[in-house]
């Protein structure tokens, strides 16, 4: 099944740049297409994101174990959308005016945040092929990928910050991903707290206060 499956998610994931392209073609995308396109490619950036930070707690909480294989798709279709939305910026917005795109990275704290989370997925998606898995050990590789939570997290500072008023959407968007660290958290602490507690009190390390 997954390998007829695969080719339709792919193409479902290439949709939101058919649909720009679409409406570029016939001349709709309406009085500021340099807009449009950022948000659009901004948008879906993000949503691959929190899709990605998805697929671990739906695969562990549902026991669709087969949701893994679309997990590296779709983060590196979150590393193809910040690429389009990166060049938009460079090409259409600033016609790679390198001074005024500088000057705008270091001087707009959102463009800074929304560039640093931009190169935190670079490494990420170099090291996405099973051979890099191989070279770095699944333990280093796994410390690596981590990278996407504070790539993700300076998404969402990003968006929250270029907003002027309504925070709607971003607020959204934070707290799925409050939901989706929130869980690893969990994850993490409860072993780490009930192993501590089911140890016998004489092998605790008890904390004495310092006078
Ligand atoms: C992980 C990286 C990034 C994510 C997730 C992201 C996401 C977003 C989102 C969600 C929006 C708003 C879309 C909307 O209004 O519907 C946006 C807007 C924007 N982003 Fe990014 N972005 C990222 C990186 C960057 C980078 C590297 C740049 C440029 C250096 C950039 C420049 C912009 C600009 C100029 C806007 C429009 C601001 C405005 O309307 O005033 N972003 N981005």
């Amino acid at each position: 099944m997954i390998r007829w499956f695969k080719p339709v998610v792919f193409l479902a994931c290439l949709g939101p740049l058919a649909r720009l392209g679409w409406k570029a073609y016939n001349h709709a995308l309406g009085a500021n297409p340099i807009e449009v396109i950022t948000h659009s490619t901004g948008d879906w950036t993000l949503i691959f994101l929190l899709v990605t930070l998805a697929i671990t707690p739906i695969r562990k909480l549902t026991g669709q174990l087969w949701l893994i294989r679309f997990r590296r798709m779709f983060g590196l279709f979150a590393f193809f959308y910040v690429v389009l939305h990166f060049l938009t910026y460079i090409w259409l917005d600033k016609f790679f005016d390198v001074h005024e795109m500088l000057t705008d990275i270091a001087k707009r704290k959102f463009i800074t945040v929304g560039f640093t989370g931009f190169v935190l997925l670079i490494p990420l998606a170099i090291t996405s092929t099973t051979g890099w898995i191989r070279r770095l050990g699944g333990k280093r590789w796994q410390r690596l990928h981590q990278l996407i939570y504070f790539s993700a997290m300076a998404g969402v500072i990003h968006y929250w910050w270029l907003v002027k008023k309504d925070i709607h959407k971003p607020l959204e968007y934070a707290i799925v991903l409050g939901v989706l660290l929130g869980y690893r958290i969990i994850v993490w602490a409860v072993p780490k707290m009930t192993a501590n507690r089911s140890r016998p009190v004489s092998t605790r390390r008890i904390e004495v206060p310092q006078e």
